[in-house]
């Protein structure tokens, strides 16, 4: 198999995060997909270890920023590359919340989408959950950073959790 032919799919990055108790977490992926328009409903696919997927999985509610072009490796590393399990990811960052009780950071994220938890498919190493949008809005008019430009441009790599990893 030729795993370079992954790369020729086109996506944009994205900030996943939720909380429920006094768990609060958030981390970067590149599977935020809209699979509906009316009802309007996304899906995204997170690791089953990262610890985004059992806060989104208790919450019953998510956030989804969609990154833009101004996000740094500092921006990316703080939600890809750490985990929410130990570590406050929104810290640094100014923190809102959406009418359904996620976290998100409007920096660096030129728009955002309030999900309510309608589906959750075990797709193996990952969940594919399904939200149902009750509210989205423009944050900014900056460019959304594509997967392309953070691997050209930033020089990105990909951690192994990522669905999109390549050994
Ligand atoms: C460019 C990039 C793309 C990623 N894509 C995904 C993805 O689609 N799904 C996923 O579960 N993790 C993805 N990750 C990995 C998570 O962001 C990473 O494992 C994170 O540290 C998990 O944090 P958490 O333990 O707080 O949930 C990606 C990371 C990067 C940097």
């Amino acid at each position: 198999m030729d795993k370079t032919a992954f790369f020729t799919m086109t996506s944009g990055l994205y900030v996943v995060s939720a909380a429920a108790g006094d768990c609060k977490a958030g981390c970067v992926v590149n599977t935020a997909v809209q699979v509906t328009s009316s009802p309007a409903r996304i899906s995204v696919a997170v690791n089953k270890e990262n610890f985004t997927a059992g806060v989104i999985a208790d919450a019953g509610a998510f956030a989804v920023t969609v990154i833009d072009q101004t996000a740094d490796m500092i921006y990316i590393g703080n939600f890809g590359f750490r985990t929410s399990a130990n570590f406050d990811k929104f810290e640094r960052y100014e923190e809102r919340q959406t009418a359904l009780g996620a976290p998100y950071v409007p920096e660096h994220a030129t728009a955002l989408f309030s999900c309510r938890l309608v589906e959750t498919l075990d797709v193996g190493t990952h969940l594919l959950f399904i939200g149902e949008i009750e509210d989205a809005q423009r944050l900014s008019d900056e460019a959304p950073l594509t997967y392309d430009y953070y691997h050209k441009v930033l020089k990105g790599k990909t951690p192994p959790k990522a669905s999109s990893y390549v050994e």
